[in-house]
């Protein structure tokens, strides 16, 4: 018999736990040629803000031993052109679509959420990307600060309709992520992912060297990724966890599932071999085969005996 690798993520029931990574997949239209966007467990789309952004001046990646450092600057076209064009084109994939948003201010965030709330019947669920500076609090991040963190998550689950499934996406920027965890999950997330990426800095080479302050991202934080994961999931709040961070194999999956994790995303992997997902899917399924796990909950505890 087939495996069942099938997930919930609150309300929403995934083929499978491999799904893109924000700001790593653009809005899934230039992957559609590459691969089968219905074969993912979802689609998480770019973080969306309120006005269109044109991001950062260039350079914004600066490649570094183990991964890339970027510094994109949210550029994405705006909430209205996400639901007027981006959401339709991803209807005709039979895959739950997520939308990410960030916002600069606690009402931005709720803003966001009332427009996809005004079109709930096309998604499935909202990802907030909470590792926006925060413009009202002096730019600290809203998830660096519990309080704040709690204030958005509450007002965005108060202007959004039940059916929709809120993911809280941490930053692994703080002292303490199981506070923020806490604070996030007792505002009403329903599932919470990490790792967005971690601060760092580098040198662009080349002709016209020049350093870069942004996201670490890839293998070179797949520890630190492994590490909060096992911390939040440790915590049992009561939520499913997906884990990010460094991930492009099976094996990366089966440790990401072992620290806690219920779902994954694949981010910067996606950069360097479009079809990772698909290789990562198929290669799931036949471990899962080989090892006689009929489900993802039975591989879970097989991998935790
Ligand atoms: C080029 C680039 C753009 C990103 N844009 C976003 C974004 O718009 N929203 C977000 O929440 N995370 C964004 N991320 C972070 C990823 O979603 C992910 O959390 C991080 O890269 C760690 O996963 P990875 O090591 O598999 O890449 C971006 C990462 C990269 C490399």
């Amino acid at each position: 018999m087939e495996p069942d690798l099938s997930v919930r993520i609150g309300d929403i029931r995934m083929k499978n736990p491999i799904m893109p990574a924000s700001g790593t997949f653009s809005y899934g239209e230039e992957m559609a040629d590459i691969i089968d966007l219905s074969k993912l467990g979802a689609v998480i789309m770019k973080t969306t803000t309120l006005k269109p952004r044109q991001g950062n001046p260039y350079p914004r990646i600066c490649e570094t031993d183990a991964g890339i450092i970027n510094s994109i600057g949210l550029q994405n076209p705006g909430i209205d052109v996400v639901i007027r064009e981006k959401i339709p084109f991803l209807l005709k994939f039979e895959t739950p679509i997520i939308v990410s948003i960030g916002g600069a201010t606690i009402d931005e965030y709720v803003w966001l959420t009332e427009k996809i709330n005004n079109k709930a019947e096309l998604v499935n669920g909202i990802e907030v990307n909470i590792s926006c500076p925060n413009m009202e609090g002096g730019g600290i991040g809203f998830g660096q600060d519990p309080e704040i963190a709690s204030e958005v998550v509450a007002k965005v689950k108060k202007a959004v309709s039940p059916d929709l499934t809120i993911i809280v996406k941490l930053t692994p920027n703080v002292t303490n992520i199981v506070t923020i965890a806490k604070a996030v999950v007792s505002a009403g997330a329903d599932a919470i992912s990490l790792i967005n990426t971690v601060r760092a800095r580098g040198k662009v080479r080349g002709k016209d060297e020049t350093w870069l302050d942004g996201g670490l991202s890839g293998p070179a934080i797949k520890p630190i990724a492994l590490k909060l994961v096992h911390e939040v999931a440790q915590a049992k709040l009561g939520v499913p966890t997906i884990g990010i961070g460094g991930i492009s194999t099976v094996t990366d999956v089966l440790d990401f599932l072992e620290c806690g994790a219920d779902a994954v995303q694949i981010g910067t992997a996606n950069f360097i071999n479009p079809n990772v997902m698909m290789e990562v899917i198929n290669g799931l399924k036949a471990h899962m085969k080989e090892k006689n796990y009929s489900n993802i909950e039975e591989l879970k505890k097989g991998k935790n005996k």
